[in-house]
């Protein structure tokens, strides 16, 4: 049988039910090399929910997502979009660090398809409680779990689109991942880069309700 966290994931429970259940998800082999599982932050009543890749290094040393160098930039970003960032539901599409250990530092590996559709269960439950007006996927990685297909950032992202979440009445909307803007950091095309994720995030705003 292939991995997945279905069994893991109990039905009808909230996000804190959802939150403690994953502390046991074994439904792939990536638990065992992570410190903890990193589940979510954020309000459950939330409008917007924005969903990233997995945890980084940082991220699975506390515990929450979105508090290493991408987090703190995606932060910035959705301020700039004139949103509360306290009023935002982060998550990931997949709950464990993935990493390669190497001359003992983390390096981050990206999750193979496997991983994403083994965490989807953990989403897809989170999606039915949230129940958010729009749904941001954060990259491509994102973009699969959220879609449940491949995505390609550069001709699909900034569009709102309605009936796209299997399962979900949510909108949805693709956009870069905040790790790519960041990796632009010194270059040219930096400013762009930031000012193209923070209109995304905007227009996500505008069309949550
Ligand atoms: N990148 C992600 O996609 N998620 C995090 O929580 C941190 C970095």
């Amino acid at each position: 049988m292939s991995d997945t966290a279905g069994p893991f994931v109990p039905e009808g429970a909230g996000i804190d039910g959802l939150r403690e259940a994953a502390t046991g998800c074994r439904g792939c082999e990536l638990w065992e090399p992570a410190s903890q599982v990193v589940f979510s932050a954020g309000p459950p009543a939330a409008s917007i929910v924005l969903v990233g890749e997995q945890p980084g290094d940082q991220e699975d040393r506390r515990g929450l997502p979105f508090v290493g160098p991408a987090g703190q930039l995606l932060v910035g970003a959705i301020k700039d979009a004139g949103i509360d960032p306290a009023a935002v539901y982060r998550t990931n599409a997949v709950k464990h660090f993935r990493f390669e250990p190497r001359g003992g530092r983390r390096i981050h590996k990206t999750p193979d398809v496997h991983h994403i559709t083994a965490c989807h269960p953990w989403l897809h439950a989170e999606l039915q409680v949230v129940a958010p007006g729009i749904v941001v996927a954060l990259g491509a990685t994102a973009g699969r779990s959220v879609f449940g297909r491949p995505v390609r950032i550069a001709a699909e992202r900034g569009a709102v689109l309605e009936g796209a979440i299997p399962d979900s009445s949510a909108k949805a909307l693709l956009t870069a991942h905040p790790s790519a803007v960041l990796r632009m950091r010194g270059e040219p095309g930096y400013d762009d880069a930031y000012a193209a994720l923070v209109a995304d995030l905007r227009i996500a705003s505008a069309a949550a309700g």
